[in-house]
């Protein structure tokens, strides 16, 4: 009997050494320790010993069974280690090799552009506000002073959603959004930068979405020279230090007086050349002090204060500064045009 214990363990334990799964180490568990494993079955046969014999060989069986136990759990500790080791082995990383290079993409000219002008009017105090380019027909003509008769609402300008609602074909909107959540507050010193949409048929010059900055400026004692001091600066910071502009009368709406802008033609320095048409002069926005209705509208007393707008053209002024010809290279989107932009 005793004997039959000593060549169990060394058949166990021999056993054990091969093994090399946790599934194998199970099996070997319920072979020797099981409820009908070997070991059992031994303990069962203890009837038949005398009993002088059988209180050796219960101790014997024990001590035989709590060296297996002990080294079945030994191993299966070593196995947990090794499949630890053989996952982090597989998932390790070699932060020393090289990276894959990402191709990065190009700003795009109007994203410049929109950005620099952003700079700019920031650099003078003004902050940067939004609106939805799905606006109201309220906001986009009515508070504008354009009532429902007026040209420029002629169905053929505008995308219309329903009656009341269209996709916006100004940013100027923004003006009255403004005046509005400012709750006759002053002052008032915004630009607003966005998408526009008109029924054009394209063409290089001609565009169904177009991208415009708006800028508005409501206080106390508001003049036509501060329009003019904030548009100059504007000029010479985004086109050169000897810069000069140009005001023009003009007609919108929701300004009175109303002007159109000019830069000095930055191609011909002003003598004369094909693109500003002999004239020296270049066209780039609109703008005018608040019309009075404008202001009523949204809520302040124009005897109390006077504001300036202005609204221009991003293509326009990206064109220009960087010699584009045509405007639909910016929405076409290809590559070979967007990289010239990369060191702008
Ligand atoms: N909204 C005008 C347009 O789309 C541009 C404009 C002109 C905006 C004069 C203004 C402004 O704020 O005062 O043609």
């Amino acid at each position: 009997m005793q004997s039959r214990l000593q060549e169990l363990k060394q058949a166990a334990m021999s056993r054990l050494g091969e093994i090399s799964d946790t599934q194998q180490l199970q099996e070997l568990r319920v072979k020797y320790l099981g409820k009908k494993g070997e070991l059992t079955e031994i303990l069962r046969g203890m009837g038949s010993l005398s009993a002088e014999e059988r209180p050796v060989v219960g101790q014997l069986v024990n001590e035989v069974r709590g060296e297996l136990e002990a080294a079945i759990a030994a191993k299966q500790t070593a196995l947990n280690q090794a499949a630890v080791e053989a996952k982090l082995a597989a998932e390790s990383l070699d932060v020393t090799l090289p990276g894959r290079p990402l191709p990065s993409g190009t700003m795009h000219p109007l994203s410049r552009i929109i950005e620099q002008a952003e700079d700019i009017f920031i650099g003078l105090g003004f902050e940067v506000a939004e609106g939805p380019e799905v606006e109201l027909d309220h906001f986009n003509f009515e508070m504008l002073n354009l009532p429902k008769d007026h040209p420029a609402r002629d169905m053929q300008d505008s995308f219309y959603i329903t009656e009341e609602i269209l996709l916006r074909t100004q940013t100027s909107p923004v003006q009255a959004r403004t005046m509005l959540r400012k709750e006759g507050k002053t002052p008032v010193k915004i630009i607003c930068p966005g998408k526009v949409y008109r029924r054009d048929d394209d063409d290089a010059t001609h565009s169904h979405q177009f991208t415009q900055i708006e800028g508005l400026v409501v206080d106390r004692g508001i003049r036509m020279s501060d329009l003019k001091g904030t548009l100059l600066t504007f000029a010479r910071q985004m086109f050169g230090e000897d810069q000069q502009i140009r005001l023009r009368p003009s007609f919108f709406p929701f300004t009175e007086p109303s002007v159109e802008v000019d830069i000095q033609c930055i191609f011909c320095g002003g003598d004369g050349c094909r693109t500003c048409k002999q004239t020296g002069w270049i066209e780039i926005l609109g703008a005018g002090m608040v019309h009075p209705r404008v202001l009523e509208m949204g809520g302040y007393d124009p005897r109390e204060v006077s504001g300036f707008a202005f609204g221009m053209g991003v293509e326009r002024i990206a064109m220009l500064k960087y010699g584009i010809e045509d405007i639909r290279h910016f929405y076409t989107n290809d590559v070979r045009f967007l990289r010239q932009f990369n060191r702008v």
